[in-house]
């Protein structure tokens, strides 16, 4: 197959577990006899201090004109939060563009790193789960305004921007426990009364086959660490999402391990690891890979339809972890390119 590629590495720690991202896509093309066109392009703070912009046209171009876009992360204290323009715009403009509005976020647990968790091992055994988060609406994309006195954040959601995400959790649901947790603010926000009503519409009437539960934010946040296991798929609102899966990384021992897919009605997504910029490690070499080379299959599966790559890319990073090759973050003393390159190896001598 031949694809174009995306690879937008962005800020701090962006560019260097990319540059393994795209390792792990080249170990993939070798191996598998693919060719993948790989280009980067600017986004964030750097694409700031070249264009003044932190989505440049010619990068949106570019990713338009792509098959899926590899992102590293974006941000850092020299970008804001008070300056006018934020790297953070970039990455928004980018999805509500792209018409992104599904963003998946896989939880699992390897048992060999449970010790890089805070949690009980046993509380983490079978944990699998994924969040399907709404990526486009919402409180990050409502109308904003501020005077010397007031700030105002508006939070909107229509009927149709539930309906389609929770289409997504519950085609996802059928492939995996048919257990469907939408996860909302019902006792408290209009929005999530809306949430709530459409979700339960949608999952009795195309999805009888899954079991639904609503289940509170604040509650969830509890249940996340003291019940992980018994979660299937959540769906829940952008910002919910958001903290909810931050917090669900220390399940899976750094939130370094995690991956995401944002995906639209196409097949174009764009694949990232759910942590930032990490300013305090940035430059170090020390970052962990395996959330962004995760990301690399969640982009074979989902925008290329390369299953079997997919499942090597994933056997790789299980092979790296296996084989000892653990950056800090994880216990050990692997530099990200080490980490990197036993992945890329383990892809080009994976037999499937
Ligand atoms: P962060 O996710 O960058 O870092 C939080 C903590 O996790 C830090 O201690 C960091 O060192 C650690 N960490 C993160 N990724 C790691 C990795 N791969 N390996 C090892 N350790 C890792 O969150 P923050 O510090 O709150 O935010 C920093 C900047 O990143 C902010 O500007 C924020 O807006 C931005 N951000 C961007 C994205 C994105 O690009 N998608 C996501 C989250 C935050
Ligand atoms: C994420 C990040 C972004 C978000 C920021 C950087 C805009 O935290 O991808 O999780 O809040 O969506
Ligand atoms: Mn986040």
């Amino acid at each position: 197959m031949r694809a174009r590629i995306a690879v937008l590495g962005g800020d701090g720690i962006g560019p260097e577990v990319a540059r393994e991202g795209a390792a792990a896509l080249r170990a993939v093309a070798a191996r598998f006899g693919h060719e993948f066109e790989l280009t980067e392009a600017l986004v964030g703070g750097a694409a700031i201090d070249a264009t003044g912009a932190p989505l440049p046209p010619e990068t949106l171009a570019l990713c338009r004109a792509s098959a899926a876009i590899l992102f590293g992360a974006i941000g850092g204290p020299r970008w804001g939060p008070a300056a006018p323009v934020r790297p953070e715009q970039g990455l928004l403009a980018l999805r509500k563009e792209l018409g992104l509005f599904a963003n998946l976020r896989p939880v699992t647990v390897d048992p060999r790193l449970a010790h890089a968790s805070p949690l009980k091992a046993e509380l983490l055994v079978g944990v699998d789960l994924v969040v399907v988060r709404e990526l486009t609406g919402g409180i990050y994309f409502g109308e904003k305004r501020r005077t010397e006195t007031t700030a105002f954040d508006a939070c909107t959601y229509s009927v149709e921007e539930v309906e389609r995400v929770v289409r997504v959790a519950g085609r996802l649901a059928r492939g995996r426990r048919r257990k469907i947790t939408s996860v909302d603010k019902a006792n408290v926000l209009e929005t999530s009364r809306l949430w709530r009503a459409v979700a339960e519409r949608v999952v009795r009437a195309e999805f009888p086959d899954c079991t639904l539960e609503h289940q509170l934010v604040d509650s969830c946040a509890m249940q996340l660490v003291r019940r992980p296991a018994d979660f299937d798929v959540v769906v829940t609102e952008n910002m919910f999402g958001d903290i909810l899966t931050d917090e669900a990384s220390v399940l899976a021992g750094s939130i370094g391990l995690l991956p995401s897919a944002s995906l639209g009605a196409g097949t174009l997504g764009l694949y990232e690891p759910i942590h930032g910029s990490a300013p305090d490690i940035a430059g170090q070499g020390v970052a962990d890979p395996y959330g962004t080379i995760m990301s690399v299959a969640m982009l074979l599966r989902h925008s290329l339809g390369l299953e079997a790559e997919a499942r090597a890319v994933e056997a790789a990073v299980g092979a790296a972890i296996g084989a000892g090759v653990l950056t800090p973050d994880l216990g050990g003393t692997a530099r990200t390119a080490e980490a990197g390159a036993a992945v890329a190896e383990a892809v080009r001598r994976s037999r499937v």
